[in-house]
């Protein structure tokens, strides 16, 4: 393979998928996702039964990225995988892997950083942002709006200061009853409510910083008192409640991204990450769009939560610029970008 057409495995184990992906000169040739299931039950992701399961799911799911992409892994140039944040139990099986892959076949290793991954998932199908550009990146650990200068270069203007938007999300779903992960199961029922009938507080944090923990206690608190004087409140209601919520968390980040576009002078918007898929975000930055004149890149459904073809364009990128590590590096938990 040249150099400009590196032939790359990517491994994604930070959280409860298993993914892996082959990309060939930044196109993308296979892109594996196993879900794991068995976490619906305990209402979140417990992180022993995840790491059990990516143990079990990885070979298969390495195998099918591979003959999916018809490439042998002997002519891999490289292999990637997610360093981290995440689960570190999920990240030591996909870094493992890859660590034994990378010694077998005697080719590089590509660390990649999740968060620079869904950001850079921007850059699989046209339309491609140009540099520099703003990118909300909001996720089920993650809330931060990001400045982006270059494929490597990467400045957090704000954060959030507790919750993630994905776990107020969640969090939410599971008081109002929902399944794991919640998110998804609010957009849908919020799609027939009334997103107006009942108001819920917008944190007010200074800058371009977030909070989301006191929305859900406010939420928290609603239901409570509601179903004391109505023991079907939540039955009767849930539609408008759940468009309610949304309604504020979309608003909530929507403020802080209007800030950050005045603070900036950037008009070109990216978001990223699983709560990009949310369709009350996606029709709140498409009206910025018309109104604002912004231009704004929203990716597709399958680049929005967690995947490995982010990770395989991210390594992709760390190629070319000759970001490789040693076998022994460590993966990490927490954020760093
Ligand atoms: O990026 P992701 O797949 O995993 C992390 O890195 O966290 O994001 C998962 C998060 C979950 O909190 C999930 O509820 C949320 O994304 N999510 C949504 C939607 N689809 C996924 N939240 C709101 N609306 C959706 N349609
Ligand atoms: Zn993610």
């Amino acid at each position: 393979m040249s150099y400009s057409q590196p032939l790359i495995l990517a491994i994604e184990t930070s959280c409860d998928e298993t993914a892996a992906s082959v990309i060939m000169g930044g196109k993308i040739l296979s892109n594996i996702v196993a879900s794991q299931e068995e976490h619906e039950k305990h209402g979140g992701v417990v992180p022993e039964l995840a790491s059990r399961a990516h143990m079990q799911y990885i070979l298969p799911v390495v195998q099918k990225a591979l003959n999916q992409a018809k490439v042998h892994k002997n002519q891999l140039d490289a292999v990637a995988c997610t360093a981290g944040p995440g689960l570190i139990g999920s990240l030591l099986v996909g870094t493992s892997f890859a660590k034994s892959l990378s010694m077998a076949l005697q080719i590089p290793l590509i660390a990649v950083d999740h968060m620079q991954a869904h950001i850079l998932a921007h850059f699989i199908d046209a339309p491609r942002p140009g540099f520099p550009f703003l990118c909300l990146t909001v996720s089920g650990g993650h809330t931060q709006i990001v400045k982006v200068d270059q494929s490597r270069q990467f400045t957090v203007l704000g954060r959030t200061q507790d919750d993630a938007v994905g776990e107020a999300f969640d969090k939410i779903a599971k008081l109002l009853g929902l399944p794991y992960p919640g998110g998804p199961h609010i957009d849908k029922l919020a799609k027939s409510g009334n997103a107006l009938r009942f108001k819920f507080p917008i944190a007010q944090m200074p800058g371009l910083d977030f909070s989301f923990s006191g929305v859900k206690t406010a939420v928290r608190y609603f239901v409570a008192e509601q179903t004391k004087l109505d023991p079907d409140f939540l039955n009767h209601n849930l539609h408008d409640i759940c468009a309610s919520v949304q309604h504020t968390l979309v608003q909530t980040l929507m403020q802080k991204l209007k800030l950050a576009v005045k603070e900036s002078g950037l008009t070109s918007i990216a978001i990223a990450g699983g709560v990009a898929a949310n369709s009350g975000l996606r029709i709140a930055l498409e009206s910025m769009k018309e109104n604002e004149g912004w231009d704004v890149f929203i990716p597709d459904f399958q680049y929005c939560t967690d995947n490995a073809a982010m990770i395989a364009m991210a390594a992709h990128f760390q190629y070319l610029a000759g970001e490789f590590v040693e076998i022994d590096f460590q993966p990490y938990a927490r954020q760093t970008l």
